[in-house]
């Protein structure tokens, strides 16, 4: 098959690591030259990866069989839709689909019209007067833009928000800025994704990963796309089986909606969920694989992607199969990074030496010049450790992250016991109270 994808993060990298089988050729477009994903490409363009036009125009001679677009952004700017329109069969979602993704209102509005259980109470506003009486009325919250902000508008009540006043000054911002903005309840709990192959009407599920969005050690400051994320390739050690059936259900019934609404989802339908007191609530949909979640996930799966692509734009999903295996994803960032990442910074990477102790590297938001590799303003490298032990699986992954080196820190407790009994006594205490 010739396989077009569209996007350069770690994300993509092991999308491309995964299409580019001895039986596949690679075509791949970039924003940036992601020297990872050009080696394993025949082909491969540097353009505005959102520029339809841009996109068509590299691909419209290469006879290409499954394209997949792959970053929210790039849904957004329907790379689906423009893709289809030369012909290409598609395996990501048509702008029309992956709005669950870039409109919050779109996604709140579609479960409460088809009465989908789930969402946490919420209230959109457009005035300060809607904004104070939802405040009152919730007390504990979540402020929300409504368009996609890479993981980074989202404010929340004891964490980043210490009063009612800051709460209405964040409020008063994306009024100004939106004209709107999402006020939900504060959900306690624990977080988890859970992404799904989706033809349109079945969905299959990946094995549940937890990320960890906030910035620093013992989930502290500032959200960010994903610092780093494990994985036991089956149940994550602070949920049931039951929570996993939940959010299954949510994600099924949005499916079933979608279709009836005309815009059925064809692609990877990511839920981020949290496990709370009385069960698991839906805090967001992407319209795509989570990153760093997509290496958790591939790493294990036995299918070859390219089929489950062919297989959704078919609409005869093929059921994934997953390695029983533990996985964890440290992601290596610039100095400074999420406020004043620093750019434009060489990195070295050592690839042998990572290979050599068991792990891997996917490199992210990184380029290439003059055969030197240097940062960007976001996360640069993902080492990944896959074992049948979750402790041996952080052990690689962290001594993999030795092997690169430059102006750059990631989070060491991502996926060490330490960090995971917290989490577990964290529900435990939270379900305890409701007796
Ligand atoms: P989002 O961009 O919607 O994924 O939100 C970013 C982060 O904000 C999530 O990963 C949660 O940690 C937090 N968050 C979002 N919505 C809520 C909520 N309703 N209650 C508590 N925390 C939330
Ligand atoms: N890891 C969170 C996301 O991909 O949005």
């Amino acid at each position: 098959m010739r396989i077009a994808l569209i996007g350069s993060g770690a994300r993509e990298h092991i999308i491309a690591e995964r299409l580019a089988t001895e039986d596949n050729e690679l075509f791949s477009i970039m924003p940036k030259k992601n020297p990872a994903i050009a080696m394993l490409s025949k082909k491969y363009w540097v353009c505005d990866t959102n520029n339809q036009e841009a996109v068509v125009d590299c691909l419209k001679n290469e006879d290409i069989d499954v394209g997949f677009a792959s970053p929210d952004a790039t849904l957004a700017a329907g790379i689906s839709d423009a893709l289809e329109k030369i012909g290409i069969l598609v395996a990501s979602p048509t702008k029309a689909a992956a709005r669950i993704e870039w409109d919050k209102e779109f996604m709140r509005s579609l479960m409460t019209r088809h009465k989908l259980a789930g969402s946490p109470k919420y209230h959109l506003v457009t005035d300060m007067d809607e904004a104070k009486s939802a405040l009152k009325e919730l007390e504990e919250v979540a402020i929300k833009p409504l368009g996609l902000t890479g993981g980074k508008g989202v404010r929340v009540t004891g964490d980043h928000l210490h009063s009612e006043q800051d709460a209405i000054t964040y409020l008063n911002e994306l009024l100004r800025k939106d004209g709107k903005a999402l006020i939900e309840e504060k959900i306690e709990g624990e977080e988890f994704s859970l992404q799904a192959f989706c033809d349109g009407s079945r969905i299959a599920t990946m094995p549940p990963v937890q990320d960890h969005k906030r910035a620093f050690e013992k989930d502290l400051g500032a959200n960010t796309g994903g610092m780093g994320s494990y994985s036991t390739g089956k149940l994550l050690p602070f949920i049931e089986e039951k929570d996993i059936e939940h959010a299954t259900k949510i994600m099924q019934s949005v499916v079933h909606s979608m279709k009836k609404d005309g815009t059925p989802f064809r692609g990877v339908l990511y839920g981020q969920f949290m496990v709370c007191k009385d069960g698991v609530r839906l805090i967001e949909f992407n319209a795509r694989f989570g990153d760093p979640e997509a290496m958790n996930v591939l790493a294990l799966l036995q299918n070859d992607l390219s089929d489950i692509f062919l297989s959704i734009t078919d609409e005869k999903l093929e059921t994934p199969q997953f390695k029983d295996a533990c996985t964890v994803v440290k992601y290596i960032v610039p100095e400074g990074y999420p406020d004043k990442a620093i750019a434009d910074s060489p990195v070295n990477v050592d690839i042998e030496k990572i290979e050599h102790n068991g792990g891997k590297v996917y490199f992210a938001s990184v380029y290439e010049k003059d055969g030197k590799v240097y940062t960007t303003g976001s996360r640069a490298f993902a080492t990944l450790g896959v074992s049948e032990q979750l402790e041996e699986a952080e052990m690689i992954a962290e001594e993999c992250c030795k092997y690169v080196t430059g102006k750059i820190w990631h989070r060491r407790d991502i996926g060490t016991k330490e960090l995971i009994e917290k989490k577990v006594e964290h529900i435990r205490k939270i379900r305890r109270n409701i007796g």
